[in-house]
């Protein structure tokens, strides 16, 4: 691939999503932020210049590329206090990484704190020019991505359990109760075309409901894996959940909404909350009169299966695995609200995870915060169990950093499946008294988090960190710009960071 070096901006600025002004920490000036677009085998080269100067919310950064298994590259995974200090104010850092045989849909987003929730969320599109699917499927636009999150109307910084989202956004438009009419996001379609359509949940709160009048959606992607075709007429995403489905605009020319129906907040339509518009070229520049067509046909996980077979590794039955870990949620309320995993709370260690394996720590059990890592041996099939919501919240989307994994059993379902489940990176881990359980195989050595997606509960500790094959990581080669990383970020004045 290409070896071009390109930069991304984070910038303070007051922008408006709904017709009220904040100021918010951006990518390239912009909610979402820039998308970055990349052919299959690409090189990235991004040199992340941290422009933030709002003393309202934090100055400094990481960026995670929510998705690439950084194979070799942990060190570039953006994950602050695990696999890098995070980057001071007025500096600057180069990721460098190549994502390996990946394609598909994928995002990125700052990985300090609840950072992303003021802002700093973007598209990251892999595509494949030789994507044998674009033929199977006749599609002729790949272009459209529908970027969904939640937005508030103050900064993150300090929020504790409940932090409520304001305004569901559709590419960066939304309403919300009582505000103003501002504009919606409209996607214009040609009649008679097949679109490929890619929505990402950059959500840090809710989950979402989507659809679209008067069409089905042929899902074809999960979280940067190809599916077999799955028609459907709603899908429900969670935080940091992506899927690519077909569109034909095979409608009359007129207006369709687009819906996002959040599990919590505002869940009308009341004067467009919740919504954004497909227009059909030649339609009026009007809102839509279209009724709510979803029924009987929503998106379930379990009949999701990959485009091309791949064996489940281990042995077919629950347990039958290298190594088997249960994970129980907990929440302890004294002094502060704080979930636990496995009755530990992840607190940011002072040297990141790798740092502390480069500086000789070989044990998990010597590794900080003590009780929050697990070790994971090489070349063995790893199994994880989460249950749902037993602290009474939930459904709790939890996310696993350098791999993707096998949803055995997915929420919802009494059934497991050994043969053909979705490869993915987020599980909804479903309701109290559910659960979910994946497996992957320990091929790629690196300090990787599994942690709610919902910012507020990774905030105040739903993480652990799985220390793979540590001996490899012992020995990773990872940049002098890195190795500065603690030594500038430490330096700053604390009420800098
Ligand atoms: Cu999308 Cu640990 O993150």
């Amino acid at each position: 691939g290409s070896g071009r070096v390109t930069t991304l901006q984070i910038v303070n600025k007051n922008i408006s999503l709904d017709g009220f002004s904040r100021s918010a920490v951006l990518a390239g000036g912009t909610f979402p932020g820039t998308p970055i677009l990349l052919n299959k085998g690409d090189r990235i080269s991004i040199n992340v210049v941290d422009s933030l100067t709002d003393p309202t919310m934090l100055r400094s950064t990481s960026i995670h590329w929510h998705g690439v298994f950084q194979d070799g590259t942990s060190w570039a995974d953006g994950t602050s206090f695990v696999t890098q200090c995070p980057i001071a104010a007025n500096d600057s850092f180069l990721y460098d990484f190549t994502p390996t045989g990946q394609a598909g849909t994928f995002w990125y987003h700052s990985h300090l704190s609840t950072q992303y929730c003021d802002g700093l969320r973007g598209p990251l599109i892999i595509y494949d020019p030789n994507d044998p699917l674009k033929h199977f499927y006749d599609i002729d636009d790949a272009s459209t991505i529908i970027s969904l999150a939640d937005w508030f109307h103050s900064p993150a910084r300090g929020a504790s359990i409940p932090y409520l989202y304001t305004t569901n956004t559709i590419n960066g438009k939304g309403r919300f109760a009582g505000g103003p009419a501002s504009p919606l996001s409209v996607i214009t379609v040609v009649p008679g075309l097949r679109y490929r359509f890619r929505l990402i949940s950059m959500s840090c709160e809710p989950n979402f409901v989507f659809s679209i009048d008067g069409h089905t959606m042929t899902v074809i992607e999960a979280d940067g894996v190809s599916t077999q075709p799955l028609v459907v007429d709603s899908i429900q995403i969670y935080a940091g959940q992506r899927y690519s489905f077909v569109l034909t605009a095979n409608q009359k020319i007129s207006n369709y909404w687009i819906r996002s129906v959040p599990n919590f907040g505002d869940t009308s339509f009341t004067g467009g909350v919740n919504s954004a518009i497909l227009r059909y070229l030649a339609a009026p520049n009007s809102d839509p009169t279209t009724k709510n067509t979803t029924s009987a046909n929503p998106l379930v996980e379990t009949n999701l299966h990959p485009l091309v077979p791949v064996a489940v590794p281990g042995l077919p039955h629950p347990g039958g695995a290298d190594v088997v870990i249960n994970l129980n949620i907990g929440v302890s309320v004294n002094p502060v609200v704080r979930y636990l995993l496995n009755n530990v709370s992840f607190y940011p260690p002072s040297a990141p995870a790798l740092l502390q394996i480069l500086s000789g720590t070989q044990l998990a059990q010597n590794l900080l915060p003590s009780g929050s890592y697990y070790s994971l041996p090489p070349n063995k099939v790893i199994e994880v169990s989460i249950p749902g919501g037993s602290d009474g919240g939930g459904p709790h989307p939890f996310h696993l950093h350098g791999h993707n994994f096998f949803v055995v059993k997915s929420a919802g379902s009494d059934k497991f499946n050994f043969k053909d489940p979705v490869i993915r990176d987020v599980i909804n881990t479903g309701f109290p008294g559910d659960n979910a359980t994946f497996r992957f195989v320990t091929d790629n050595a690196g300090p990787w988090f599994l942690h709610c997606h919902i910012d507020i509960h990774l905030e105040v500790g739903l993480a652990v960190v799985f220390a793979e094959d540590v001996q490899t990581v012992s020995k990773e080669v990872v940049p002098n710009a890195w190795k500065n990383l603690c030594p500038r970020y430490n330096a700053l004045n604390p009420n800098q960071l």
